[in-house]
C-alpha cells in the first residue's frame, strides 16, 4: 500500500499547490504516496462552525478547541489506524533525519497544524498527538511545517529518488554537513575548480571531500561534530 498522509488544517489550499512543483508532487502523481488534506473547519461549532475560543485564565490570542479537534483526527484516522499522529509546534520535539527515516519506513503520518497561541493541551493527550518542531522560530501556522515533514518523508520512499541512488552520502545522514561540490566549466570569473578533483586519483578525492565535511561541520555546526558532541 503507498505511504500514507493526512494533513489536517483550516487551509487545506495550502497543500496541492506547493506539491506540483516538487519532487513530492512528481511522486504523488506517480502514485508513491497519497495525501489527503482535510478542513478542520468541517467539525466546526455552530452556524459560524467555531474552531477556537478565548483562552482559560486570559491573555491574548484564540485556542483551537479540543472537542473541535478530536472530531477532525477521529474522522481522519479510523479505529486502528497505525499511523503517528504529529503535532507541528515549536514547542515539539526538533525534528530529525533519523526520524523522517523511521516515518518514512511505517505506513504514512497523519499531520495536524496548529493555529493561534495554541492547541488545547487536553487533545495532545486525549488523541495521542506528539508534538515536532521545525526549528527555532515561529511560524504563522504549522502548514508550512507540515510541507516540509512531508518532502523529507516522500524523497526517501521507494523509488523517489532519481539518479541519486539513495541519501546516504548527504548532510545529516553521515552526522556531518556536505563537502563542496564542482561541474564544469574548469575554470569561471577566476574560479577554478579545485586540482585533486581533476587528478583522477580516487582515494585523494575522498580524503579531500571528508576533510572538507569535516572542516565545513566544525565551522558551521560545531554541535554536530566531536569531540564533546554526545552521539
Ligand atoms: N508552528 C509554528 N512554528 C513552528 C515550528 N517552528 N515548527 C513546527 N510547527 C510550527
Amino acid at each position: 500500500a503507498p505511504w500514507r498522509a493526512t494533513v489536517l488544517t483550516l487551509y487545506p489550499e495550502m497543500f496541492p499547490g506547493h506539491l506540483g512543483l516538487s519532487l513530492a508532487g512528481d511522486a504523488l502523481a506517480r502514485g508513491a504516496w497519497s495525501l489527503e488534506a482535510r478542513n478542520i473547519r468541517d467539525h466546526g461549532i455552530g452556524r459560524h462552525r467555531a474552531v477556537d475560543d478565548t483562552p482559560a485564565g486570559g491573555g491574548a490570542g484564540m485556542v483551537l478547541r479540543c472537542d473541535v479537534l478530536a472530531a477532525a483526527i477521529d474522522a481522519a484516522a479510523l479505529p486502528g489506524d497505525p499511523r503517528p499522529r504529529l503535532l507541528m509546534s515549536p514547542r515539539g520535539r526538533p525534528l530529525t533525519q533519523g526520524r523522517v527515516r523511521a516515518l518514512a519506513e511505517g505506513p504514512g503520518v497523519i499531520v495536524v497544524c496548529g493555529r493561534f497561541e495554541g492547541v488545547d493541551e487536553r487533545v495532545i493527550a486525549g488523541r495521542g498527538l506528539e508534538e515536532v518542531s521545525i526549528g527555532d522560530y515561529v511560524l504563522s501556522g504549522g502548514e508550512p511545517a507540515a510541507l516540509v515533514v512531508l518532502d523529507a518523508c516522500v524523497r526517501l520512499l521507494p523509488g523517489t529518488m532519481g539518479k541519486h541512488a539513495s541519501g546516504v552520502e548527504e548532510s545529516f545522514e553521515g552526522g556531518t554537513l556536505e563537502y563542496p561540490h564542482y561541474t564544469r566549466p574548469r575554470a569561471w570569473e577566476g574560479r577554478e575548480i579545485p586540482e585533486v578533483l581533476t587528478g583522477g586519483n580516487h582515494a585523494a578525492i575522498a580524503r579531500w571531500r571528508a576533510a572538507e565535511s569535516d572542516r565545513i561541520t566544525r565551522e558551521r555546526r560545531p554541535d554536530l561534530a566531536g569531540p564533546g558532541r554526545i552521539p
